[in-house]
């Protein structure tokens, strides 16, 4: 098989860039691990910046999201017992971030590409990238005892963290970053009403604590555990128990609680390599970087990616331009960079860090309270939440 872009991985940088492509014309191919159900069961994040939001409607997959999804102007940060909010809206001019799950919006963008005949290939085994510094290079994948082959001129890597492209990439060719938390979050999905109308971010002492929501139908809760806790170490009770304690009374006295339909721990990490290319193959979304979820920038990293990336290969192919392609990595990376930056930032404000000293708290509550005394800093996180610019 031949085609002019060959993806590794159908998530949602995959995808959107699969979609982006064929609406202009560009030919690719994905492959994808994993059954399109497995990819669709995975619950993961749900706050959409405006340049998401927008990137979803060029790829005429917006429809759904503008139905159903959520705008939020504002969201609450919780902390010695009372909530502030922070004025998204007012604070960044106009700007706001749309609420809606990214398996729903997997889901749509698996629809889009079906409806135009987009070329998925799921359960693609041992997908493997081969001369990438060359002009010709291919990819290689198993599919029922057989190995096949897709030809390309370029391959994107946007096969998640523990995906094959990055670690394809010669070791010498290639500088990670990392910071790992001594903390996981542990999330629950239940089918009740959402406490608040916007998100909370909770600072305590026993730990931080997130309320958020997929809908007001559905809502979706985090707090902070230990690395080495499992789901099994916590029931539904224990869990909505240990919420409570985390949230301004005001707030708990309003929880409704019910059976949790998923639950899971995610550790949390940042992490950057660097460059996102490598000869003709250029990475993008979690197989360049993760960051811990505090500052709701995991996808919506992704998705600048995909942006730049998109219009990279839209240069080269309609105007034989190559400088979008050839700046690709560094441009992508000072935008990671910043996001890091701020993902960083939020969780190091909001979580209880056991080895912190006295002097680390102390500096943690100052930051809390100059935030909330300042226009100017509360500006700077809104401008940072919402999104910079592409
Ligand atoms: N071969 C083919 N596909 C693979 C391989 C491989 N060796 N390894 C992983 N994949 C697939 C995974 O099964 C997954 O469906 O690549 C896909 C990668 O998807 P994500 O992990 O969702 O990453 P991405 O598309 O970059 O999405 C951005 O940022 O913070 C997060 O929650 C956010 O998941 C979102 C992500
Ligand atoms: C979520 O709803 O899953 C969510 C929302 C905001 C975050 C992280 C996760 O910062």
């Amino acid at each position: 098989m031949k085609t002019q872009v060959g993806i590794i991985g159908g998530g949602p940088s995959g995808l959107l860039l699969s979609q982006l492509l064929h609406l202009r014309g560009i030919d690719n191919v994905i492959l994808e691990r994993r059954s399109r159900d497995y990819v669709l069961g995975r619950i993961r994040a749900g706050v959409l910046e405006h340049g998401f939001a927008d990137l979803m409607r060029e790829a005429e997959c917006g429809a759904r999201m503008d139905a159903e999804g959520e705008i939020h102007d504002g969201f609450y940060i919780a902390h010695n017992g009372i909530k502030e909010r922070i004025d998204l809206n007012g604070l960044t001019g106009g700007n706001s971030v749309v609420v809606y799950g990214q398996t729903e919006l997997t889901r749509d963008l698996y629809e889009a590409r079906d409806k135009m005949g987009g070329n998925i290939i799921h359960n693609a085994e041992d997908v493997k990238p081969h001369d990438m510094t060359s002009d010709a290079p291919y990819l290689t994948y198993r599919s029922g005892g057989e190995i096949k082959r897709i030809d390309c001129d370029y391959i994107i890597g946007a096969d998640g963290f523990h995906g094959v492209s990055r670690k394809s990439i010669p070791s010498d060719k290639i500088k990670e970053f990392e910071r790992i938390y001594p903390f996981g979050w542990l999330g629950i999905l239940s089918r009740t009403k959402p406490v608040s109308p916007e998100l909370i971010y909770a600072k305590h002492e026993r730990g931080f604590a997130l309320c958020s929501m997929r809908s007001q139908q559905l809502s979706r809760y985090y707090i902070q555990v230990p690395l080495d806790n499992t789901v099994d170490d916590w029931s539904d009770g224990q869990f909505w128990d240990e919420l409570k304690m985390r949230l301004p009374t005001e707030v708990s006295a309003g929880l409704i609680t019910g059976p949790s339909i998923e639950k899971s721990i995610a550790p949390l990490r940042s992490f950057v390599a660097e460059p996102m290319r490598y000869g003709n193959m250029f990475l993008a979304g979690d197989a360049a970087h993760i960051v811990p979820p505090t500052g709701a920038r995991g996808l919506n990293s992704a998705a600048s990616d995909i942006y730049y990336l998109f219009h990279a290969l839209l240069d080269h192919y309609k105007k034989g331009d190559d400088s979008g392609l050839d700046g690709y990595s560094e441009k992508a990376l000072a935008r990671v960079w910043k996001a890091q930056r701020f993902s960083w930032w939020m969780t190091t404000l909001l979580h209880s860090f056991p080895s912190n000293s006295d002097f680390d708290n102390h500096l943690q509550q100052t930051d809390l309270e100059y935030l909330f005394s300042s226009k100017s800093a509360m500006a700077s996180l809104a401008e940072n939440y919402v999104g910079l610019p592409f």
